[in-house]
């Protein structure tokens, strides 16, 4: 299978944009510098197959106008002392890439497994000085059958996942010829940290030193880490996610404390169910240790609440920790409510302790992935085995992305593959289905399947 690339140029805002530094916030600072991909796939109409450079053109163009709104993309990132970063906009442009196959989309088989997928996605150089990588990669794959694959990545450093997906969804109104829906809300200092920060922050640093396995001391870790991972791309129907929702409130009020009455949600319930298939397929022993890191919107949880359009990282992280065997032999109710007690620490208080406390930090370089890429297996922060992180897309705007030829066929969540990593995503077709994107080292994978389906 060939992948050519036809063309490729950068894309700058229709019109003269702000130019300037904008300083960027503490949830800006820490975790993923990469651009995590996203892929959607059409089979687009015979008028438009007739008309194969008007794709590249219509989106070559709506970018160029939709960049005039969410123009902090069009700038570069520059590092400052400390491994701090600051954006410095200058619209300079995004990168947009065509590239052309010999392959047919049927050739990848299934879509959502495809080994094929690295060549769908744009390749960046991270060795390239930051100042030179563009924050928006954008690259159209065309077909031998007229098929289309489009991948988008956008750099963490700068948006989160509910930032990434209202971009995409603006911009392809755009390209459909309608006016801009919600404008993207750029001031970040809403989400300052204190002036002075506090001096006594209540910062939740679990990650620091994750959960390892007891049973495999030293370097027999480092060995299984560097083992080789799969994926697993698992759909629940809506009665096999309400089975498992009711399964996990069956025994809610046991583990929950009076004073909340909010039902276990599908993403609460479907989390409570990946944990205790992966302490089960890993074959853990009793006492072993386990997380599950979860990504907390924070939009919603700050006092006052940030606007749902705040463009940026408004995002901050928790951890779920139990012993394997409690996971596994109590009710899903139990591992549920473990979820459910993680992420209600996250109030105000909490995001503004984290904010002091990041900004009481002297040194960032451990804690950006772009640094940990240059580290040994050994000296990374690992979420691998024993331990997951369940991301929820569930109520991302994923789907229907519509450029004028019409919603894609099939939406992926691009190639990830740290052993532990996983999003639940809803169903393609908005029936109240559900996608679990799954890597698990490649041992575990068949028994994780065989469990996650065996009571549902
Ligand atoms: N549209 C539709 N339904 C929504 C919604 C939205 N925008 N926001 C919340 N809901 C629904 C949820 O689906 C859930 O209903 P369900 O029981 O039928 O599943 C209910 O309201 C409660 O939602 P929420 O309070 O968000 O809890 P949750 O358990 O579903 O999710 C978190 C918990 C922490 C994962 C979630 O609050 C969150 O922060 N999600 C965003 C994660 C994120 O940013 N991901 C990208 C990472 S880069």
């Amino acid at each position: 299978m060939k992948f050519v690339v036809k063309n490729s140029c950068l894309v700058q805002p229709a019109e003269a944009t702000w130019n300037g530094v904008m300083a960027l916030t503490e949830f800006d600072q820490i975790g993923a510098i990469t651009h995590p991909p996203t892929l959607y796939f059409y089979r687009p109409s015979e008028t438009w197959l007739a008309q194969e450079e008007i794709m590249f053109t219509t989106l070559r163009d709506s970018l160029s106008r939709i960049l005039v709104h969410f123009y902090p993309l069009a700038g570069r990132l520059r590092w400052l002392d400390g491994g701090r970063l600051e954006l410095e906009c200058n619209g300079e442009g995004v990168a947009l890439i065509q590239v052309e196959s010999d392959a047919t989309l049927d050739d990848l088989g299934d879509l959502s497994l495809s080994p094929h997928f690295h060549h769908l996605s744009p390749k960046i150089n991270y060795k390239a000085p930051i100042e030179e990588i563009p924050l928006l990669f954008v690259q159209l794959t065309k077909f031998k059958c007229g098929g289309i694959a489009l991948s988008h990545a956008l750099s963490h450093a700068v948006v989160d996942g509910q930032s990434a997906f209202h971009f995409a969804s603006e911009w392809a109104r755009l390209a459909r010829g309608e006016s801009l829906g919600k404008a993207p809300f750029l001031d970040r200092k809403l989400l300052r940290a204190g002036d002075p920060p506090s001096a006594q922050p209540c910062f939740d640093n679990e990650w620091n030193e994750p959960p390892v396995l007891i049973t495999q001391p030293g370097s027999e870790n480092d060995e299984i880490r560097n083992k080789g991972n799969a994926v697993a791309m698992l759909k629940l129907t809506k009665k096999q996610v309400e089975m498992l929702k009711n399964e996990a409130n069956r025994t809610k009020s046991s583990y929950i404390d009076d004073g909340d009455h909010r039902m276990f949600s599908r993403y609460e319930s479907v989390t409570a169910h990946i944990w205790r298939c992966a302490c089960k397929a890993r074959g853990h022993v009793y006492e072993q240790p386990t997380g599950v890191g979860i990504s907390v919107d924070i939009r919603k949880r700050v006092e006052p609440p940030l606007p749902q359009t705040y463009f940026g990282n408004a995002t901050t992280s928790v951890i779920a920790t139990d012993c394997a065997g409690d996971v596994v032999t109590k009710p899903s109710g139990y591992a549920a409510s473990r979820i459910r007690q993680a992420i209600n620490k996250v109030s105000s208080a909490y995001v503004h302790s984290t904010l002091d406390n990041l900004k009481n930090l002297k040194d960032f370089t451990g804690l950006q992935d772009i640094h940990a890429m240059e580290l040994e297996a050994s000296e990374r922060m690992f979420v691998g085995n024993p331990n997951l992180w369940v991301s929820s897309w569930t109520t991302l705007a994923l789907n229907g992305l519509d450029f004028g030829w019409g919603n894609e066929m099939y939406m992926s969540p691009g190639p990830h593959d740290g052993d532990g990593e996983s999003l639940t995503l809803p169903g393609q077709d908005g029936d109240g289905s559900m996608v679990v994107a799954l890597h698990l080292q490649a041992a575990h994978i068949e028994d994780f399947k065989k469990f996650f389906y065996q009571t549902i």
